[in-house]
């Protein structure tokens, strides 16, 4: 748990190389008004962005923060991958978007950054790397101006509880649904693009709805729209789910009414 940083720093820098492959990079240029899946899916529910200021907390390669700063968004991109944030840069140029770096691990951000902005993003795949909740919080209203939000999407907490499935196909509830015990897992492949990871072990943590809730009310925000989603932007469970048409969705096969596998969250940061 003590290395949960290098290891999992380590990971995230040999997945770069294969997600440069495997995420689609080249709609972007091929479409000017093309938009990632993860931001796309949640635009029914994303506020207007036009001439906001944001940060893209663990922002990975950019395709997310490139699709901010389409929709209107002035974007800093923080992760703690720098093959990852040269990656988002590098897309940002190329496709002639100004985009602002920042490299560091979320709960160092106080001491890099003295701004404050009008919203934070979150993609999904990003909470399940933070062990504490609370400082996230802290950390995400910290570089909030007053009246800001914060808008994520994350794997649900109940989805991350699931281990492999049993014989019969039942689904297994395995692993912890609250906050506290570092999961440790090895994959040698990605959700995206060909090869093996040089470095394949990754430390997990999961934190429960109310926590996340919670620490959102006690960092001083108000919660205006949370919704649970049927469907998650990779397969988690190999055979039991199955892609969406038209859309990089998986949901599971049979009675994908059973599990809410995603959920969406945006939340306003009280005036003092
Ligand atoms: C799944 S990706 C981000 C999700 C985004 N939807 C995407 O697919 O591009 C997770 C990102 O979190 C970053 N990350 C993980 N732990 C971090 C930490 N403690 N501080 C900063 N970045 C971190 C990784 O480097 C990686 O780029």
């Amino acid at each position: 748990m003590d290395d949960y940083l290098d290891i999992n720093k380590k990971n995230w820098d040999s997945r770069v190389p294969l997600h440069l492959e495997g995420y689609r990079i080249q709609e972007f240029f091929d479409d000017e008004k093309y938009i990632s899946d993860v931001v796309r899916f949640d635009l029914p529910r994303l506020p207007k962005l036009t001439n906001l200021e944001g940060i893209h907390i663990q922002s990975h390669i950019g395709t997310d923060t490139v699709s901010l700063i389409r929709l209107g968004a002035r974007m800093t991109a923080l992760d703690f991958s720098e093959p990852a944030l040269i990656a988002a840069k590098e897309l940002a140029t190329k496709l002639g978007l100004d985009l602002d770096t920042v490299h560091c691990d979320v709960y160092s951000a106080k001491e890099q950054i003295a701004k404050k902005f009008d919203f934070v993003f979150t993609g999904i795949g990003a909470l399940c790397w933070l062990p504490d909740i609370n400082k996230w919080a802290e950390i995400v209203s910290y570089l909030l101006k007053p009246g800001g939000f914060v808008f994520f999407r994350e794997g649900h907490p109940m989805l991350w509880s699931i281990g492999d499935s049993k014989p019969n196909g039942d689904l297994a509830i395995e692993l912890d649904y609250f906050e506290g015990e570092a999961y440790l897992s090895a994959e040698e492949t990605t959700y995206a693009g060909e090869g093996k990871l040089d470095h394949p072990e990754i430390i997990s943590f999961n934190h429960g709805l109310a926590e996340v809730f919670n620490a959102l009310w006690a960092n001083g925000f108000d919660i205006e729209l949370f919704e649970e989603h049927r469907s998650v932007p990779w397969n988690p469970l190999a055979d039991e789910f199955i892609k969406l048409e038209g859309i990089d969705e998986w949901e599971l096969v049979y009675k994908p009414n059973r599990l809410a596998a995603s959920y969406t969250v945006l939340a306003r940061k009280r005036y003092p």
